[in-house]
């Protein structure tokens, strides 16, 4: 069941869109958009960190907040959400940050936290994209306001598959070629797919790893990274960018030699 919790009077058009909006990379790109006066439109699925992020960004600026309480594994819930967030302006952003990284040992001797960890990394997400897709076509292009982009974090985790954490890393895999496809479908109707590949960043999800090192980044730093991608119209973004020539090497090793390597 979803929850509109508050809705205050919006200024600004076009409302930016935040799935898993109490992820600490999202926080930081809404503080950007906070401080420019967007209006925002924050879905997550923790009531007290919704409201506490919501109340933060209109101390910082925003022309309004908006949230809607829904846990991304209640399908039945998607398509209501989808539509109520074209209820008022065509939003012109939907950002999608919602992920887990499950333990990889204890998934690989069961299946249903295998299943969960594909679920909330891939199969949401796909639920989300589809009805999110379709209500975009429906909805005839204006020139005066131009397409919408949807920006997704997928990760380089989803480039090869390792034994460390080939679950987490089949599902960002699917995901990432699933946003192909669609960047593929939704190009003939004028809209964007902007697929985000993150290296490592130190935020609550990473809690429990020992961080240090260049390989490390911040979420404002992937942030400001994502914002700067989405105005550019770009495609794919790897995040920080050396992460792009890391990927490149990592799949190019041949599996003969891949398998004998512990990664
Ligand atoms: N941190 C990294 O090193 C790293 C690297 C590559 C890619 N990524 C990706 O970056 C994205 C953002 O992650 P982050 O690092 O900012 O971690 P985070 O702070 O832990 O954010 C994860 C977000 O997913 C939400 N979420 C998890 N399960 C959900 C569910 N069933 N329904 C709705 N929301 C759910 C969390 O909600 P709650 O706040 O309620 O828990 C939180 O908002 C994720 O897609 C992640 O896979 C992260």
């Amino acid at each position: 069941m979803t929850r509109e919790m508050s809705d205050s009077e919006g200024r600004g058009l076009r409302p930016i869109v935040v799935f898993g909006a109490t992820s600490d990379v999202a926080i930081a790109l809404s503080r950007r958009y906070a401080e420019e006066g967007a209006s925002l439109i924050l879905i997550g699925r923790n009531e007290s960190r919704l409201m506490a992020v919501a109340d933060d960004l209109r101390v910082r600026g925003a022309a309004s907040v908006r949230t809607l309480l829904q846990d991304s594994l209640t399908y039945e819930d998607h398509p209501a959400l989808i539509e109520s967030l074209f209820s008022d302006h065509r939003p012109a952003r939907f950002y999608f940050f919602q992920g887990s990284l499950p333990d990889q040992k204890a998934c690989e001797a069961s299946f249903e936290l295998t299943r969960e960890a594909v679920e909330v990394n891939f199969l949401s997400i796909v639920s989300y994209l589809t009805w999110l897709a379709t209500a975009l076509e429906r909805y005839p292009l204006e020139n005066t306001t131009g397409g919408a982009t949807i920006i997704v974090v997928s990760s380089v985790a989803g480039d090869r598959g390792r034994g460390s954490n080939y679950v987490y890393g089949a599902s960002k895999g699917a995901l990432t070629v699933f946003l192909q496809g669609l960047r593929n479908r939704l190009y003939k109707v004028n809209h964007g797919v902007l697929t985000v590949k993150p290296g490592f960043i130190d935020t609550k999800m990473t809690a429990d790893i020992d961080k240090g090192g260049p390989l490390w980044a911040k979420p404002q730093k992937v942030a400001d990274d994502i914002r700067r991608a989405a105005d550019g119209g770009r495609m794919v973004l790897y995040t920080p960018w050396f992460w792009q020539f890391i990927m490149l090497i990592i799949k190019s090793i041949p599996e003969t030699i891949f398998k004998r390597l512990s990664l």
